[in-house]
């Protein structure tokens, strides 16, 4: 697959076989999504696995869609709002490294943002000056959405003189 297959191939997925999800090479997904753009090389992410005891009490409306694997990604605020809103924009790159590097061997991911809610903060232990940027549902898909089509791009490109 061409990277641009890829691209336009990835989609959210919400329903998952049980099959596990080997663990080296979810951690090279880990490690190439670390090669997202990050200002002054801050690497806010952080991941954090959640266990079925949390799993249980976070009470997901669907439980992930029974996805083998359950992680939250976290992003460290920095010194500034400035710093924050660049760090949070640098762990979503994160995130989209890892979701194009699992689409391409095959695995989908649930990207939840129900993390964000203070109540699930703190069922997950999310230290105060972190942003939850989403609770990731990871596993080979029991379905094969469509893919949701994209406004052309023409409709929102403007130029200036
Ligand atoms: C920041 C962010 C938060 C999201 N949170 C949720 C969510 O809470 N529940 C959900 O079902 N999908 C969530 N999604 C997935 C979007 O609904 C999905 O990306 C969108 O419908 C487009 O579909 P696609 O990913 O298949 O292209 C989230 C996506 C992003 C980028």
């Amino acid at each position: 697959m061409s990277i641009i297959d890829v691209i336009k191939n990835r989609r959210t997925i919400k329903a998952f076989k049980p099959d596990p999800i080997d663990e080296h090479q979810l951690l090279s997904w880990l490690e190439a999504a670390s090669y997202a753009p990050n200002h002054k090389m801050t690497e806010p992410w952080e991941i954090v696995f959640i266990g079925p005891q949390t799993r249980a009490k976070l009470n997901h409306k669907t439980d992930f869609g029974g996805a083998p694997v359950v992680f939250a990604v976290i992003s460290k605020q920095g010194l500034t709002p400035f710093q924050r809103d660049e760090n949070v924009m640098a762990s979503s790159c994160f995130v989209q490294n890892f979701l194009l590097s699992a689409h391409e061997a095959g695995v989908g991911v649930y990207w939840e943002s129900m993390g964000a809610k203070p109540h699930n903060r703190e069922m997950m232990n999310v230290p105060e000056d972190y942003d939850v940027i989403g609770v990731m549902g990871v596993g080979y898909p029991a379905n094969d959405p469509a893919v949701k089509p994209r406004t052309p791009m023409a409709a929102k490109i403007s130029y200036l003189s």
